[in-house]
């Protein structure tokens, strides 16, 4: 099959022990990317943390959340996971999600969490 998929990129926050605020931002609301092409969701969030987890997760149009990849704030190499991997700048406080090779499967809502370390 050919034609552009979709892929939307939203946010989701999450916090687990921790009591400080913390908050995900979403810089583009969806993206498209052609079969087999490669796209890059981007998401930055805000944290005073230095030790905490980030997540990619995907939902497709028929509802589940689906785990992607993760990412631990101490780690230094980006993680990967078959066709996804990670730009994660602890720095910038900026972590995007790179979508390689994209199939028609991948069109779907794309979550990305933060969660304090435990
Ligand atoms: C992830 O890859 C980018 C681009 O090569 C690099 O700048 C960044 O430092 C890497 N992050 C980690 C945690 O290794």
């Amino acid at each position: 099959m050919s034609g552009p998929g979709l892929l939307w990129a939203a946010v989701l926050s999450i916090s687990l022990g921790s009591s400080v605020a913390q908050t995900v931002t979403q810089p583009q609301p969806e993206a498209s990317v052609k079969e087999a092409g490669t796209v890059t969701l981007d998401c930055a969030y805000s944290t005073s943390e230095s030790d905490y987890y980030l997540f990619w997760y995907k939902q497709p149009p028929s509802g589940e959340m689906v785990f992607i990849i993760r990412q631990n704030a101490y780690e230094r190499q980006n993680a990967t996971n078959d066709r996804y991997s990670v730009n994660f700048q602890k720095e910038a406080k900026a972590f995007s999600l790179r979508i390689s090779d994209s199939q028609l499967e991948d069109a779907a809502m794309y979550f990305c969490v933060y969660s304090g370390a435990q």
